[in-house]
């Protein structure tokens, strides 16, 4: 965790959900852990530094914060949502970003949580954002977690290779994903390749 050590000031509430997420679903905290490392060598890939850096980060930190609120055992599932399971899957970006509102979080760390779904062609949630009116952050973020998702998900790390990881991002630039920050991603985590 040494990165948010630099990623600006964390409201003290927001440190109480962030033990309360530790607490219960630690599988999320470790994958948040690991969202911070690569929204970092993104950042430094971008040349995003400073104050835009530090808000990145911690909004890697906390961007599934709002995960806290749903029924237990929802997040964890890892097929077989129902439409309205899959309704209250979708509103912890939308939660978080209140909670993280109500406990006095940085705004642009807020907006990049509520809006690490939306996709670049404007077919994410929660409200449909489409291309550069997506917070940077969250277009950063969006990319991290699919590829986090492939490498590590407890079922899809085990159907696709690295290779494939890496193909699946480049395939979505323009369409899910922002084609710069796709980019971006593809010459940073093909390093990962083994
Ligand atoms: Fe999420």
């Amino acid at each position: 965790m040494a990165e948010t050590a630099q990623s600006g000031r964390v409201p003290e509430a927001a440190e109480g959900l962030w033990m309360v997420l530790a607490a219960n679903r630690p599988t999320a905290a470790e994958h948040a852990e690991r969202m911070i490392g690569l929204a970092g060598r993104l950042a430094d890939h971008l040349g995003i530094e400073g104050d835009e850096r530090g808000e990145l980060l911690t909004a890697a930190r906390f961007h599934d914060i709002g995960e806290c609120f749903l029924p237990s055992g929802l997040a964890e599932r890892a097929v077989a949502f129902s439409e309205s399971e899959r309704d209250a899957m979708r509103s912890h970006a939308e939660l978080g970003a209140e909670a993280l509102s109500e406990a006095g979080m940085n705004v642009q760390v807020v907006d990049a949580v509520r809006a690490h779904h939306e996709r670049w062609d404007g077919g994410g949630y929660p409200l449909g954002l489409r291309g550069e009116r997506i917070p940077r952050a969250a277009r950063i973020l969006h990319v991290c977690e699919a590829w986090d998702a492939m490498r590590r998900h407890r079922v899809w790390a085990e159907l696709i290779t690295t290779d494939e990881a890496l193909e699946e991002i480049q395939t979505c630039a323009g369409s899910q994903f922002d084609p710069e920050v796709a980019r971006a991603a593809v010459d940073c985590f093909a390093a990962d390749a083994t």
